[in-house]
C-alpha cells in the first residue's frame, strides 16, 4: 500500500500539554510536536521529556493524527539529543527537519535515524522525513540539486515523505521587511522559494506541502493560499491553529465535479485500452490526463479513508 497522503499538519509547541491534547483530538492528518522555534531554549529539556512521554503513552493502533516531531537543525548541536529523547519510549511517524541548507543535511539526519532504527530494532526507514527546505538562502539555492544528490539514493528517497517551504525564517535571514507586496502577492524571492520546493518535491516523488498561514484568524487569507496551493500542485499545508484544519482538509480533497471528470477520463481509456489518446467532450485526452485522473481518484480515496 502506498503511504497515505497527509493533507493537514498541525504544529504544537513541544512543551504545551494543553495544546497537545487539543491537537490530538483535532481532525489533522498529522500533528507536529515542536522542539524548535516555538520552544524557549530553557524549556527544551522539559519539551523533550514531554514529547517522549506523549509518544510513549499513545497506542500504536490509535486512530487520529499521526505524530511527527520537529527537531532542531543539523547545525544546531542539539539534534543528537533531540532524537535520543524522541525515540526513548516509542518512535514517531516521522521527523520534521528545519533550516536545511542542502542535501547533505538531509543525508545526515537520515543516517542518524538509520542508526537509531538499527539500535532499537525498528523497521529500517520507518521514520519518515518532512524537510523544511527554504528557511536559509543556501537551502533555497540548493533545491535544484536535490534530484541529483538524492534521486539515486533509493532508501533515502523513500524516507522523504515531503518537502515544505516557509517564508518566516528565510525573510529573517535575508533581512527582508516583508514576503508579500502591498497587494498581498508573494514577492519574487519568496515565489522562487515556493516554486523550487514544489519542483524538487515532484522530482523526488514526495509530497509538496505548503507553508503556514501565520494570520490564523484570517480565514479568507487561508482560503486564498489554499486555492493557490491546490492549483499549483501542493497536496497539503502546514497549520499552526486547530481552526485552520477543516479548511485545509477540504481543500485537498477533490471536489465531486473533479472526481466525476476523473472517472470519465479513466472510463474513456478503459474502452480503448490500446489508445494513447482519446477524445472526451471535444477535447484531446492523452496519457498525462489519465495519470492526473488516477491521482485525483487516489486523493479522493485517501480523503475518504481518513
Ligand atoms: N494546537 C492545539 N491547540 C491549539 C493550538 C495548536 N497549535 N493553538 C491554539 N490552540 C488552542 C488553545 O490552547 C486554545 O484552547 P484553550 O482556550 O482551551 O486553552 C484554543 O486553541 C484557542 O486558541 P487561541 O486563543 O485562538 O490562540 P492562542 O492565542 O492561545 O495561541 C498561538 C496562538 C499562535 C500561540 C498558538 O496557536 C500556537 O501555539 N500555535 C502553534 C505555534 C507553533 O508550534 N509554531 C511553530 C511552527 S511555525
Ligand atoms: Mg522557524
Amino acid at each position: 500500500m502506498p503511504p497515505r497522503t497527509l493533507r493537514s499538519w498541525l504544529f504544537v509547541p513541544g512543551d504545551s500539554e494543553r495544546k497537545q491534547e487539543k491537537a490530538l483530538a483535532s481532525a489533522a492528518d498529522a500533528v507536529i510536536l515542536d522542539l524548535e522555534d516555538s520552544v524557549a531554549p530553557e524549556q527544551l529539556p522539559a519539551a523533550r521529556q514531554r514529547v517522549s512521554e506523549l509518544l510513549g503513552s499513545v497506542g500504536e493502533h490509535r486512530r487520529g493524527p499521526q505524530l511527527w516531531v520537529r527537531v532542531n537543525a543539523a547545525s544546531s548541536g542539539l539534534l543528537g539529543e533531540d532524537l535520543a529523547a524522541v525515540f526513548a519510549r516509542a518512535a514517531p511517524a516521522g521527523i520534521v527537519v528545519p533550516k536545511v541548507s542542502g542535501a547533505a543535511d538531509i543525508v545526515l539526519v537520515a543516517r542518524q535515524l538509520s542508526r537509531l532504527e538499527t539500535r532499537l530494532g525498528l523497521e529500517p526507514g520507518a521514520a519518515r522525513l518532512l524537510v523544511i527546505a527554504t528557511e536559509t538562502p543556501a537551502g533555497v539555492l540548493s533545491l535544484a540539486q536535490y534530484p541529483q544528490a538524492l534521486g539515486g539514493l533509493r532508501r533515502l528517497r523513500e524516507r522523504v515523505a515531503g518537502l515544505t517551504w516557509g517564508a518566516e525564517d528565510l525573510g529573517t535571514a535575508l533581512g527582508a521587511l516583508a514576503a508579500r507586496d502591498a497587494a498581498g502577492a508573494l514577492t519574487f524571492t519568496f515565489q522562487l522559494a515556493r516554486s523550487h520546493c514544489l519542483l524538487a518535491a515532484a522530482a523526488l516523488g514526495a509530497q509538496a506541502i505548503d507553508g503556514v498561514c501565520t494570520d490564523f484568524r484570517d480565514g479568507t487569507r487561508l482560503q486564498h493560499e489554499l486555492d493557490a496551493a491546490r492549483r499549483d500542485g501542493f497536496s497539503g499545508k502546514l497549520a499552526i491553529h486547530p481552526d485552520q484544519i477543516a479548511a485545509i482538509n477540504a481543500a485537498f480533497a477533490p471536489t465531486e465535479a473533479e472526481r466525476e471528470h476523473a472517472r470519465r477520463v479513466v472510463a474513456a481509456f478503459a474502452t480503448a485500452p490500446a489508445a494513447g489518446v482519446v477524445s472526451l467532450d471535444g477535447r484531446m485526452i492523452d496519457r498525462p490526463h489519465l495519470l492526473q485522473a488516477q491521482r485525483i481518484l487516489a486523493a479522493a480515496q485517501n480523503a475518504e479513508g481518513s
